[in-house]
């Protein structure tokens, strides 16, 4: 066997073994980068946003957690509200049109949450003092619970709610609910 490693200037030294997982880690990085970017800008995968600070003494004061809830900002565009807290969301449902995209904001006066939407991509941390938020379309008809996903306390299983993910809304009605 002649296979002694002989120093040349190209090869700097370099093992062959070694400098074939260089490129190998040279080419998983870059594909990393790839992957991360196209999944930002191309697929619109976002991370959950520490969007802005609020007081959690005050949050129900005033400001738009004084009255949480949907409020629809333009034709099939919505901006969702939600308070979690121990040992319930507010609101605990949702009602929006199917191919709505809502942007939710989510924060809390107490302790830690969770805030997840089974079946969706939504999945945060909600923190007391900040708010989260995350932006879904829902393209198909049907109920998403909400859930949270962080121990909280002692009624922290308890703490559910629903996304209905409507055909068409119905007609707002005066003071009440049916069924
Ligand atoms: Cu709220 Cu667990």
């Amino acid at each position: 066997m002649t296979d002694k490693p002989t120093q040349t200037k190209e090869s700097m030294g370099v093992d062959p073994y070694e400098r074939n997982w260089m490129i190998v880690s040279i080419f998983i990085l870059v594909l990393f980068f790839g992957l991360v970017t196209a999944a930002g800008f191309a697929l619109g995968i976002q991370v959950p946003d520490a969007e802005v600070r609020v007081d959690p003494q005050t949050l129900e004061d005033s400001g738009p957690f004084a009255n949480p809830g949907l409020r629809e900002i333009a034709p099939g565009e919505y901006e969702a509200y939600v308070i979690s807290r121990q040992f319930l969301f507010q609101p605990r449902e949702l009602v929006v049109p199917v191919g709505s995209t809502v942007t939710i904001y989510v924060t809390a006066p107490d302790v830690q949450h969770g805030f997840k939407i089974q079946n969706t991509n939504i999945n945060m941390q909600i923190v007391p003092g900040q708010v989260s938020k995350l932006t879904y379309t829902f393209e198909e008809i049907g109920e998403f619970p909400y859930i949270c996903t962080e121990y909280c306390g002692l009624g922290h299983a308890a703490m559910f709610g629903t996304v209905q993910v409507v055909e068409e809304l119905e007609e707002e009605e005066e003071g009440g609910s049916d069924e």
